[in-house]
This record gives C-alpha cells, sequence and structure tokens, in this order.
C-alpha cells in the first residue's frame, strides 16, 4: 500500500496508465504520441482537454494535484512521475521538471526578434492569409442596434449594449450633468482624494440592485476580478475554479497566493470529489463560477453550486458580467433567475460595461468584505476612482432597470427570435438558450474569421471567438443579442449567414 492508501502501482504502470487516459482524451491511438511530447503544443491539447485528463488522473489514484502542482509539467513522464511522487508521499520532488533542467537564456535588445513577437507574426499570418483582420475594427459611431464601420451603417451583434443602456437619453444626461458637476475624472484614489458622494451613492445602489449589505467598484472590470482575488484570498487559502472562466478570474488565481484548481466546465461531481479531500484542510475555499460563460452563452447551475458551498463551508463567487441585467424576472442576475436567497451568493461579481453600458467592475457582498476590501484591495486603494460621468450613466442604468422591465422583455423576445431561427437554419448555437451570447460554431480560426469579413460585407459586424478564448478547432462567430436589435435585423443577420455556410459548405 502506498502513502495515501493507493494500491503500490510502479511508476511503469503510472507511466502507461496516463498515457492511456491522454490518448482517449485525444481520441488518438496510443502509439500515436510518446510520453515526451509536450502536451500542450506538440499534442493539440487545449487546457479545457488537460483539464479532463487530470480529474480521470485524479480520480484514477484519489489524490489532487493544484495548479501549483501541474505548473511546469510539460510531459507526460513529468505527470506520471508527479503521481508516482504523489501516491508515495514523496514530496521532494513534486519540484516542476523546468526545475530539474538547465535553462537556457538568449539575451535580446531587439523585442522584434523575440520569439513571443515572432510567433505572434507567425499566427496572423496562418490565421488571416487573406489579410482580412477581424480585431480592432474601428465603430465611428454609437454602438447599439447598428454602428458606422468604415462610414458604412452595418447592425451590430458583436456589442455588450444588452439593454442599450450605452446612448440611452436618461443615461447620457446623466454624464453630461456629472460632468458639469464633477469633471471627467475623480482625480485621485478614492482613499484619499478622489472620493465623492456620487460613488457613495452608485455603491449603495448597486447594493440595493444585488440585495447586498454593501458594494464596491473599480475602474475596469477585468481588473475588479482580478484584484479581489489576489486581495482576498491569501496563502492558506484553496480556490476552486470553472474551467471555463474568464481569462480576469484565471489571472486573478494566479496572482493570489492562495492554492487553486481548475474542475471541468460545470462538473459538480468533480468539484464535490476536490472538496471532500481538501475539507480538513484550508482557511478559506472560495468557489469561482460565471453566471452566464462568455463564449458558449449557457447559464450556470447555480443552485447546486450553493448546495456545494454550503455543505463543504466554502465561500461562493459568482461573475455575471453576461448575467446581471440579463436573466431574471427583472433581469437582476442570477439571484433573480433562480430565486435565490440573498445571502446563498457570497461574492456578486459584476462589471459595469456590459448591461450597464458604462466601464468599471463592482463586487458585492456583506459589510465586512467590502470594509475589508476598502482598504486593502490594492486595484482600489492603488487606483484613481472611476471617472464620474460614468459613475452617474451607471447608477442612471440601474434606476431604468429596476423600474421598468421592457428592455428586458424585449432582450428575451430577440434571443428566442435568434436561437430559434440559427436552429432553424440547422446551425450549431453551443450552449446558447436564454442569454445575450448566441455563439454559431465554425471550426477553423480561418473560417471563422474570413465569415466574418464576408458578413461584414453583407452589412452585419459579429467578430470570431478564437483559440485560446475557445479550444482550438471550435471557433465560432459570437453574437450578441440586444433589446435594441429589431426582429427584422436579426432575420436578416441569420438569412446572411446561413447563405454564406451554404455557399462554402458548412450547412447541407
Ligand atoms: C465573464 C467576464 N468577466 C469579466 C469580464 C471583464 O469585464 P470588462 O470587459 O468590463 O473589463 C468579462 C469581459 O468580457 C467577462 O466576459
Amino acid at each position: 500500500m502506498a502513502a495515501n492508501g493507493n494500491p503500490q502501482a510502479s511508476l511503469s504502470e503510472i507511466l502507461e496508465k496516463v498515457h492511456a487516459i491522454f490518448a482517449e482524451e485525444l481520441q488518438l491511438d496510443p502509439s500515436a504520441f510518446s510520453n515526451d511530447d509536450d502536451l500542450s503544443t506538440g499534442l493539440g491539447l487545449d487546457s479545457l482537454a488537460i483539464y479532463s485528463a487530470i480529474t480521470e488522473i485524479e480520480d484514477a489514484y484519489q489524490i489532487v494535484l493544484n495548479d501549483s502542482d501541474i505548473s511546469g509539467i510539460s510531459t507526460i513522464s513529468g505527470l506520471a512521475q508527479l503521481v508516482f511522487d504523489r501516491i508515495n508521499g514523496f514530496v521532494s520532488s513534486l519540484s516542476s521538471e523546468a526545475d530539474t533542467q538547465e535553462r537556457e537564456y538568449h539575451r535580446l535588445t531587439d523585442f522584434a526578434e523575440s520569439p513571443e513577437y515572432l510567433g505572434l507574426r507567425q499566427r496572423m499570418a496562418e490565421t488571416f492569409p487573406e489579410g482580412f483582420n477581424p480585431y480592432f475594427v474601428p465603430h465611428d459611431s454609437l454602438i447599439r442596434d447598428t454602428s458606422v464601420v468604415n462610414g458604412k451603417e452595418v447592425i451590430n451583434l458583436g456589442s455588450y449594449n444588452y439593454l442599450g443602456m450605452s446612448g440611452h437619453p436618461e443615461t447620457m444626461q446623466a454624464a453630461i450633468d456629472a460632468i458639469r458637476k464633477y469633471g471627467t475624472s475623480a482625480s485621485g484614489s478614492r482613499t484619499l482624494a478622489g472620493e465623492k458622494t456620487l460613488y457613495q451613492q452608485l455603491e449603495k445602489a448597486i447594493a440595493d440592485w444585488k440585495h447586498t449589505e454593501d458594494a464596491i467598484v473599480c475602474t475596469g472590470g477585468w481588473a475588479t476580478n482580478l484584484t479581489f482575488l489576489s486581495s482576498f484570498m491569501h496563502d492558506g487559502d484553496f480556490i476552486v475554479y470553472d474551467a471555463l472562466s474568464h481569462n480576469s478570474i484565471a489571472e486573478g488565481v494566479a496572482l493570489s497566493r492562495a492554492e487553486s484548481k481548475a474542475f471541468p466546465h460545470n462538473d459538480l461531481q468533480t468539484l464535490e470529489n476536490i472538496l471532500h479531500k481538501v475539507q480538513d484542510k484550508y482557511n478559506k475555499v472560495l468557489i469561482v463560477v460565471e453566471g452566464v460563460y462568455s463564449m458558449d452563452g449557457d447559464i450556470a447551475p447555480i443552485p447546486e453550486f450553493v448546495r456545494l458551498k454550503k455543505a463543504y463551508k466554502c465561500f461562493l463567487m459568482v461573475d455575471e458580467a453576461h448575467s446581471g441585467g440579463v436573466i431574471g424576472d427583472h433581469a437582476g442576475g442570477c439571484d433573480d433567475y433562480f430565486h435565490l436567497d440573498p445571502h446563498d451568493i457570497d461574492i456578486k461579481y459584476g462589471t459595469l460595461s456590459k448591461a450597464l453600458g458604462t466601464c468599471g467592475g463592482y463586487i458585492a457582498a456583506d459589510k465586512e468584505i467590502v470594509e475589508y476590501l476598502r482598504y486593502f484591495m490594492s486595484g482600489f486603494v492603488f487606483s484613481a476612482g472611476i471617472s464620474p460621468p460614468l459613475a452617474a450613466a451607471c447608477m442612471k442604468a440601474i434606476e431604468i432597470i429596476r423600474r421598468d422591465n421592457s428592455a428586458a422583455t424585449k432582450l428575451h423576445e430577440n434571443i428566442r427570435y435568434f436561437v430559434r431561427r440559427c436552429k432553424e437554419e440547422g446551425m450549431n448555437t453551443c450552449l446558447a438558450g436564454e442569454s445575450a451570447v448566441v455563439p454559431v460554431l465554425i471550426g477553423s480560426d480561418q473560417d471563422a474569421a474570413r465569415l466574418s469579413a464576408e458578413l461584414l460585407d453583407e452589412g452585419v459586424f459579429v467578430p470570431p471567438a478564437m483559440y485560446p478564448a475557445v479550444p482550438i478547432g471550435e471557433s465560432r462567430l459570437r453574437f450578441t443579442i440586444s433589446a435594441t436589435h429589431s426582429i427584422e435585423q436579426l432575420e436578416k443577420a441569420v438569412s446572411s449567414l446561413a447563405k454564406l455556410m451554404h455557399e462554402e459548405g458548412f450547412l447541407k
């Protein structure tokens, strides 16, 4: 019997089993790759496939391999050695392969010659062989149902203005009034010189809307996740997060000093296994999930996560970037949609840049958490406050959303229409259903980028979502629906795409 109660297994037996698990995950003949091939590049495995394989290995040997254990492991041999060491209780050799290899350095003075820059150029040439780059397309107008690209009005199906709050006459007026009163900048960190009554009113409005005791607002949505996770979770804590989480969560996890581990998307059983294995360890355990996933458009089973966080004494954080202002009877987000108790979600994260139509991020939570963050969240303390017109426009947007449900009702009518029509045309809409994110699966990066360019020629703007935002080979056109769209505009987009997909053999 090995140290952790596993039956004794030799290194070669473990190697064979780990190899077999990867072969199954890749759906490849086991002889097609070696134990020393690079897992992330040589085998063409995306990180989601790696998470699934690692979950299987953990189940097979009843161990937990945290992010820090596997960082630096690049081969099946390295992974098998890690499993062998772990089940035999050899802590010392848990260090990564990288630590044991002699590192070679190549001093650079010209960044244009660096591998990272040359890699970018090569990827651009491969992905956009026809020259059209779907990134950084300038929109020189308000972005609502339409926008102006190259002087031409197009139907805009790529923005996050879900409820039309950006450009709403009342939010614009609120912003103008705030500029007259406060100017355009906070002109300081709020902790010291930049505080305003307006910001306190905004935070109260967010806390009331999200049914929490308090809320805190930072200047960027991405940065709010990063600074919250790294300031709230410390050495001795543990973060367990969905493998499909947004980059801002993954980066925040990496920046925090807590141990961490990803679980396969929405895999409640694996999450429960992990929580069970760590239940006697760590001071705080934080489960992090999203309300609506930004690349697939699915709504997470939040009540199940609430059940697990209660059973295993954890904190639950939900990123409401795409659910706040979208789902629920009154577009209130996950608690509204699932009729949760206000305390079921401990940390409600949201961005101001999507349904709320401005820019910034918030954490809504119990007053003790928010009080702590006001003094210790570095991205808040050491950064200037949100710009006053944004704060005023956002507060107005919340007021409008709470007093009038008509934009949310129209948004859902539009979503239902668009998803139904895509399905009728035979398109694969991934996990879309009730959220404003409706992806249409295409396949390769090149095909998704080309179709995006062709649709723009037809007067429809939709950006492609490509690797690494989605797994290799699963690139998609990511439509985002707004309450401002008319049914005619949505129909024009679906029929234009269907025509192109038929012509190019994507649809039979
Ligand atoms: C799930 C999720 N969280 C956080 C963010 C960051 O928000 P922002 O774009 O407002 O910085 C995004 C942005 O798209 C997101 O999709």
